[in-house]
């Protein structure tokens, strides 16, 4: 019996030394200490022993199974070690792989435009003011001096929403909203950049939606001087310092005197050329001392306040600095085109 105890401890050990999976050991273990293993079985035949031999063999068949139990033990931790290295090779990351690149966004180009003139408004002491794009037939019109029926309307294709309710055709309101709420007690002196809407059919110069920038001063003595140094002031700091200005008379509701301001050719330095359309001169913005009516209806008594109002548009200002000759293309999205003015002043790359 003891032959075969020792002969069952030198089999086991190297089954063990040869096993190679975790499985295998656990077959090596129910073969041999398991119900019907081989030790097992052995122990089961004790009975036939001598009182002498019995706790000799017993002794002997506890060692051999203690020795077995403690070499499956370890060799099982190894076999886990080498699993576990087997894995974290396969899972291993390579960190000096090169990354996968990271596409940037940024502003788009009428968005630096709008944040390029309202630095430039606040550095001469503007304030920025916001209005609503879905607006009353009051704000938008008639405290513009446009009435009801008035032939003027017609400047501004409207789109209606209500007979009272319009998306706003231009920015305008947000002056009379403006001077509405401080009601002739304080002066003004504010921007107002915005989306505005007018029934217009789409092509290369019209665009259904499109951005507008409001300007308004009213104080004691704002005379028309001011606006024409203010606005010198803004072309050439937009356009360059050898940019000249031109006011010519014009018309608008709700200014009087009103006039349009060009500023000088780039590309052919007042000559003539097709950029201008051979005059030397391009068309920025309307402009005018705010018409007395408008002033009387937000609450300012003409004989002692004067101001005046400026509107441009982003659009515009955009396609002439960067010869863009389309104005669609910045409303239909197409990121290869406004990728390119990432870069522009204002943004953030
Ligand atoms: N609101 C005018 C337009 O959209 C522009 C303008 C604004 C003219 C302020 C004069 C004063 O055409």
């Amino acid at each position: 019996m003891k032959d075969e105890l020792n002969s069952i401890q030198v089999e086991t050990l190297e089954k063990i030394q040869n096993a190679y999976t975790s499985k295998e050991l656990q077959d090596i273990k129910v073969a041999v200490l398991g119900k019907k293993g081989s030790l097992t079985s052995v122990l089961r035949g004790m009975g036939k022993l001598s009182k002498e031999e019995r706790p000799v063999v017993g002794e002997l068949a506890n060692k051999v199974r203690e020795t077995i139990s403690a070499e499956i033990d370890q060799k099982s931790n190894v076999l886990e070690e080498q699993a576990m290295e087997e894995q974290l090779k396969k899972e291993a990351i390579d960190v000096t792989l090169p990354g996968r690149p990271v596409q940037f966004g940024g502003p788009h180009l009428l968005t630096s435009i709008i944040e390029e003139i309202e630095d430039l408004f606040i550095g001469m002491g503007f304030e920025i003011k916001e209005g609503p794009e879905v607006e009353t037939d009051y704000y938008n019109f008639e405290a513009l001096n446009l009435p009801k029926n008035h032939p003027a309307r017609d400047m501004q294709d409207t789109f209606y929403i209500t007979n009272e309710l319009l998306l706003r055709t231009h920015t305008s309101p947000v002056q009379a909203r403006t001077m509405n709420q401080y009601k002739g007690t304080q002066a003004v002196k504010m921007i107002c950049p915005g989306k505005v809407y007018r029934r217009d059919t789409d092509d290369a110069t019209h665009s259904h939606q499109f951005t507008q920038i409001e300007g308004l001063y009213v104080d004691k003595d704002v005379r028309m001087s001011d606006l024409k140094g203010i606005l010198d002031k803004f072309a050439k700091k937009m356009f360059g310092q050898d940019r000249k200005i031109r006011l010519r008379p014009s018309f608008f509701p709700f200014t009087e005197p009103s006039v349009e301001m060009d500023i000088s050719c780039k590309v052919c330095n007042g000559a003539g050329c097709s950029v201008c359309k051979k005059t030397g001169w391009i068309e920025i913005l309307g402009a005018g001392m705010v018409h007395p009516r408008v002033l009387k209806m937000a609450g300012y008594d003409p004989e002692v306040y004067t101001g005046f109002a400026f509107g441009m548009g982003p659009d515009r200002i955009a396609m002439l600095k960067y010869g863009i000759d389309d104005i669609r293309q910045f409303y239909t999205n197409d990121k290869r085109f406004l990728r390119q003015y990432h870069h522009a002043k204002g943004g953030i790359l």
